[in-house]
């Protein structure tokens, strides 16, 4: 791989390196420095026009950078204005989510939104989108710019055909499509009739209305919908490829502002793919939840972090942000250490010389000193680490599971293999969908099914589908929804799972439709930690979870004393947790203990 820098990138590469290194003893400028990266981060990206990576320039920095904003057609160093978020709160009862946030998104940008599970982000989207509204302050933005929004109800288009629901995503655009089809079955067809015919046919035209339907055929080929499901109504859509549909949607007709929440989320790695490139090469304003670090460094221009109600924005991708609040963090608490150690030497001469008459006038001016001194108050950051630890009640037997010449249509035939009392089987599949169901009938979920499935005595398992919103969908309090699956019924009880996942207080009794994505999975976990079955099965566990909380499900994995059977799409977690790969493609394919690099080494094409 060629990669070209251009002179002055390169000087400040050399500057950026050099301050990082040297921060600590010349601290004096640290904010130089912290400046300078700011800067770097902007025109860095500026001037790039290609890739580079750590190792060609000795950055701090992993992966692939976005593409310079010179490509995407971007004026330095202001673009225009597409969004405006100006002073705006939101309450929810008596919490403050947001607090005074001011904000500006401009043109030929990405903002990756990041920030702890429950921070407010997908709130703030919705705020940003018009479907909820703030408690003080306000939104602006041109309404001659079209706004798409990912949508996050799977089932909000089940009655509509594939294409139509892609077509459906330019709203105004099918408007005049369906008055104008209305317009030409009148009968009694007036004047009147023909001036409007003429003008919805004009708008149709300017919208771009003629080559609509193509337009959404090639989209939903790139994304990997074949052409054989263009009239298959989304009701009949596996849900895999429901949430390509959608996606197709939410990208249709070039919008100039495209609000996407959690889009790698139940894609593929080659459906990830696409929409990172497609990303790349958009003109427009992008503004993307994720927490997919690799997905907000390949796409990402801009960072808006979300932490303690408010929203900041930083220049660069997601390494770029973490590698400067890191220096930021260092170096406030380096000016903290030295404005404490000024303050005890201030107070000592106070202490011994205030007394003195000859002394008193520095006594004074060094009171003065100490008074102005201000000993910063460090946030470094709200995100937390829950506490994951799977414990089982029963010791597991030598039994622990039989699987004969399992088969369901669709997904895989004749699949069989024995579990044993060590196991942590990660399965794997070319069709994710496949691991799903397979894990469906071993829970007893789905009972549709040929072949053998043979449980051992001394066993109890807990299950963690990749669906389970229809779950949340009630007004329970989360301290009785837990209750649910607990013979112990006392509130202290129920409290304390939830308190290791992060919730406390008064967040123990808000209603259970109202959480987050990764709310929904820690409480989940609750469920499965309170259940304590000595097997535990897990579909793409961190889905939705943030860094700490994927850490910290990872150390339980890790530590769990029984049986594991679980599929996941984070290399790192199946790397240190599975001691044996099970791959099913129809039939099953692999089966071996081995680690997940191991596989990948050896086995994997
Ligand atoms: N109507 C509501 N009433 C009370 N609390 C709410 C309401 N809607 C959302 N919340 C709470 O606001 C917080 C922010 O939710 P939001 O869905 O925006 O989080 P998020 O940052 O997107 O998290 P995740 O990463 O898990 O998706 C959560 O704690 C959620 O429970
Ligand atoms: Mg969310």
């Amino acid at each position: 791989m060629k990669i070209v820098l251009s002179k002055s990138y390169k000087f400040m590469l050399l500057v950026y390196q050099f301050c990082v290194k040297y921060t600590t003893i010349f601290e004096r400028f640290g904010q130089i420095c912290v400046d300078l990266i700011g800067f770097i981060g902007y025109y860095g990206l500026y001037e790039r026009g290609r890739d580079c990576t750590t190792e060609l320039c000795g950055l701090p920095v992993t992966g692939n950078l976005p593409p310079s904003l010179s490509a995407r057609g971007v004026p330095p160093p202001k673009g225009e204005i597409m969004l405006q978020v100006v002073d705006v709160s939101l309450n929810f009862g008596s919490r403050k989510l947001f607090s005074e946030v001011n904000l500006k998104f401009t043109k030929g940008n990405c903002y990756g939104v990041i920030g702890a599970n429950g921070a407010g982000k997908s709130t703030f989207l919705k705020l940003l989108s018009g479907e909820i509204e703030t408690t003080k302050g306000y939104i602006t933005h041109d309404k001659n710019e079209r706004m798409s929004v990912l949508q996050q109800n799977q089932n909000a288009f089940d009655n509509e055909t594939v294409l139509r629901t892609v077509l459906l995503g330019h709203k105004r655009l099918m408007e005049v499509w369906d008055q104008k089809d209305k317009l030409y079955m009148k009968e009694d067809f007036s004047e009147a009739d023909g001036i409007l015919a003429g003008e919805l046919e004009q708008e149709f035209a300017d919208l771009g209305g003629w080559e609509a339907e193509s337009d959404a055929q090639t989209l939903l080929a790139n994304i990997g919908i074949d052409s054989q499901y263009y009239d298959t109504l989304m009701r009949d859509l596996d849900s895999k490829l429901k949430v390509k549909v959608l996606l197709a949607q939410a990208l249709f007709g070039n919008p100039d502002i495209l609000l996407l929440d959690e889009p790698t989320n139940n894609l593929d790695i080659k459906t990830i793919a696409w929409l990172e490139n497609f990303l790349l090469n958009y003109e427009n304003t992008v503004i993307t939840v994720s927490h997919n670090r690799h997905f907000l460094n390949k796409v990402c221009t801009h960072i808006c972090d979300v932490d303690y109600g408010k929203i900041s924005i930083f220049v660069g991708n997601y390494d770029f942000w973490y590698e400067s609040s890191q220096l930021i963090l260092r170096q406030q608490k380096e000016a903290n250490k030295k404005a404490e150690a000024r303050a005890k030497e201030l107070q000592d001469f106070i202490a011994r010389f205030s007394a003195n008459a000859s002394k008193s006038k520095q006594a004074t001016s060094r009171k003065k000193e100490l008074e102005k001194l201000t000993i910063e108050d460090i946030k470094p950051s709200s995100r937390r680490y829950p506490y994951i630890a799977f414990s089982s009640e029963r010791p597991i037997g030598n039994d622990v599971l039989i699987v004969e010449k399992l088969s369901k249509k669709g997904f895989f035939e004749n699949v069989s293999f024995i579990v044993d009392r060590n196991d942590k089987i990660a399965f794997l599949s070319d069709n994710v969908n496949a691991i799903s169901a397979l894990f469906d009938i071993l829970s007893g979920k789905d009972t549709d099914y040929t072949g053998k499935i043979k449980w051992g005595k001394t066993i109890t398992h807990s299950y963690l589908p990749k669906e389970y919103n229809e779950m949340f969908n009630t007004t329970l309090s989360l301290t009785d929804w837990l209750g649910q699956f607990s013979k112990e019924k006392d509130q202290t009880f129920l409290r304390s799972w939830l308190g290791r996942m992060l919730f406390s207080g008064e967040e123990a009794l808000k209603p259970a439709n109202v959480l987050s994505g990764g709310e929904k999975v820690r409480c989940m976990l609750s469920k499965i930690m309170l259940e304590q079955g000595n097997v535990i099965l897990l579909d793409e566990p961190t889905n939705h979870l943030d860094l700490e909380s994927i850490t910290a499900l990872n150390k339980g994995m890790s530590n769990f004393n029984g049986v594991l059977l679980f599929a996941s799409s984070d290399q790192e977690l199946t790397q240190t947790v599975a001691n044996r790969i099970i791959k099913i493609d129809n039939t099953k394919t692999f089966d071996r203990y081995i680690t997940y690099d191991e596989y990948l080494e050896k086995y994997a094409k």
